[in-house]
């Protein structure tokens, strides 16, 4: 089972910044996920839409001003990165979760991954971009069909996995509370891989491995690693 550290590992240092990419990679994390929103025109790597929830300053991240960002603490004295800066310090060592986060993200990622290609050696099965808006995802496979989409939800859908199916999408990403037997049952008879999020405690853990899931987001991916007993990618 895959093991993706959760905003880096942001159990261990503050979420979304260079230190919790740096740390997951240090604990050997195959794959990392992380939040960006879009701030004049580039990607910046934060989960909420609001600065005062992960940081010192305050407003709408997305009226903000790059300027202002690269001020702000975003715990411990780290700073809010932008995507750039993270796909520079993790140089192609492990696969990136990119999670798409408020408004005209796909824009801004689509020549992004390209120079990330071309100038720091990623190949682009390495990515994975995933969304809980859907038409974004729609636009990103539309203008790049060889990257793996991640259709994300937060509930049961009616009719199971089959809008994932119908985006072309690579997995189906759950809330731990939704991820039902039949859910995943449908969703594994349609060829998607089935991750789930956020799953850090051991039981929660170890009802995915049962329920054989292809992979967790976890805050400790080190710890979520030992439960399962997973030792390599
Ligand atoms: O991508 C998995 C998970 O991060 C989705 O929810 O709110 O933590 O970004 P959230
Ligand atoms: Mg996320």
């Amino acid at each position: 089972m895959l093991v993706i550290a959760h905003r880096g590992a942001s159990g261990l240092a503050p979420e979304n910044t260079l230190a919790a990419m740096s740390k997951a990679i240090e604990l050997g994390a195959c794959a990392i996920e992380l939040d960006v929103h879009c701030v004049e025109g580039e990607l910046v790597v934060i989960h909420d839409r609001w600065l005062q929830k992960h940081t010192d300053g305050h407003g709408l991240v997305h009226q903000s001003t790059l300027e202002q960002l690269a001020k702000l603490d975003a715990g411990q004295g780290q700073r809010v990165p932008t995507l750039w800066q993270v796909l520079e310090q993790v140089a192609g060592r492990c696969d990136l979760n990119i999670e798409l986060k408020g408004r005209n993200t796909s824009d801004a990622l689509i020549p992004l991954l390209s120079r990330a290609e071309s100038e720091l050696g990623y190949q682009p099965q390495q990515f994975l971009i995933s969304s809980f808006n859907h038409r974004t995802l729609a636009k990103v496979k539309q203008q790049r069909p060889d990257l793996r989409i991640g259709a994300l939800i937060a509930c049961c859908p009616l009719h199971y996995a089959q809008f994932a199916e119908e985006l072309g999408a690579f997995s189906i990403h759950l809330d731990v509370n939704f991820a039902e037997p039949e859910l995943i049952a449908d969703a594994k008879s349609r060829g998607l891989n089935v991750y789930v999020y956020t799953v850090d405690e051991p039981e929660d853990l170890l009802e995915m491995q049962r329920l054989e899931v292809d992979g967790v987001f976890s805050n400790w991916p080190d710890r979520a690693r030992e439960t399962l007993g997973v030792t390599r990618c």
